[in-house]
C-alpha cells in the first residue's frame, strides 16, 4: 500500500454526523496502518477561539468580518508548527478536519456571496486544496433531532431554515468546487453510522488505490 500522508475534510450541516464518522474512519485507517491526527475548525487555536466567541454570541463582527476571521484561522490551521496541517503530512501522518473552506463557503457565502468566500480561501497561498472532501447530506430536520438529542446549547447558525439554505449552498459550493476539479464525494447521511462508515471508508481508500 501506498502510505503517503494524505489531507482529508468533512463537511456537512451541524448534526450531520461529521465527527461521528471521522473518529470511525480514523480507527479503520489506523488499523490498516495508516497514522492519522484529527482537528477541527474553528480550531482549539487562539484564532478559532475567537471565532467561538462570535458563533456563542459574546461578541459581534460583521458578516465579512467572520468570514476574514474563519480564513485566518484556516491558515493558522495549515500552517501552525504546534500540530498544523503541514507538519502533520510531512510527518507521514493523514491529516483529518471536521470542516474546512467548504464550510465558508457554504455559511459565509449565504451572507456575503460566493465570489467573496472563494477570494479569501482560494487565492490564500497558506490555505492547502485537501486530497478529499467528503459531504455529510443530512436533511435539516434530522440534523437538528440530532443535535437536541446530544443536549447542546444552541449556536447561532442551529436553526431550520439556516441549515435548510446552508444545505442547498453546500450543494451549489459541491458542483462549483468539482467543475474546478476538487474530490469531492457526497455520501447519504440518514442511514445507519455503520453503512455510512462503509461508504466513507470506500472513498477514503481510493486515495491509496486500495
Ligand atoms: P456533527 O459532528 O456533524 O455535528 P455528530 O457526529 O456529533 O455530528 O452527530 C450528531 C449526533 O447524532 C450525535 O449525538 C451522534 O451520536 C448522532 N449520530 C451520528 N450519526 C448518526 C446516525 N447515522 N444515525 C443516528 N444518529 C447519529
Ligand atoms: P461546531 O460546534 O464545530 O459545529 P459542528 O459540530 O456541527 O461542526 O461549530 C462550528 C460552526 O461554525 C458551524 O455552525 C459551522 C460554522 N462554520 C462557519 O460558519 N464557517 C466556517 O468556515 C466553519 C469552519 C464553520
Amino acid at each position: 500500500m501506498n502510505n503517503s500522508a494524505k489531507f482529508i475534510v468533512f463537511e456537512g450541516i451541524d448534526g450531520a454526523g461529521k465527527s461521528t464518522q471521522i473518529r470511525l474512519l480514523a480507527e479503520a485507517l489506523e488499523k490498516r496502518g495508516i497514522k492519522t491526527s484529527q482537528s477541527a475548525e474553528p480550531t482549539s487555536y487562539p484564532s478559532g477561539r475567537a471565532i467561538r466567541d462570535v458563533l456563542a454570541g459574546r461578541v459581534t463582527v460583521s458578516s465579512d468580518e467572520l468570514a476574514v476571521m474563519f480564513a485566518a484561522d484556516r491558515a493558522n490551521h495549515n500552517t501552525n508548527p504546534d500540530g498544523g496541517i503541514n507538519c502533520l503530512l510531512e510527518s507521514g501522518i493523514t491529516a483529518i478536519s471536521d470542516r474546512y473552506y467548504y464550510s465558508s463557503m457554504a455559511y459565509q457565502g449565504v451572507q456575503i456571496g460566493l465570489e467573496r468566500v472563494m477570494q479569501l480561501n482560494l487565492e490564500n497561498p497558506d490555505i492547502r486544496r485537501p486530497d478529499l472532501c467528503i459531504f455529510l447530506d443530512l436533511e435539516p430536520r434530522q440534523s437538528l433531532d440530532r443535535i437536541e438529542s446530544r443536549h447542546e446549547s444552541t449556536e447561532i447558525f442551529e436553526t431550520y431554515e439556516y441549515l435548510d439554505k446552508t444545505r442547498k449552498t453546500f450543494f451549489n459550493v459541491i458542483d462549483t468546487m468539482i467543475a474546478r476539479g476538487e474530490n469531492i464525494v457526497c455520501i447519504d447521511a440518514s442511514r445507519s453510522v455503520d453503512d455510512i462508515a462503509s461508504d466513507v471508508l470506500d472513498a477514503a481508500l481510493k486515495l491509496w488505490d486500495c
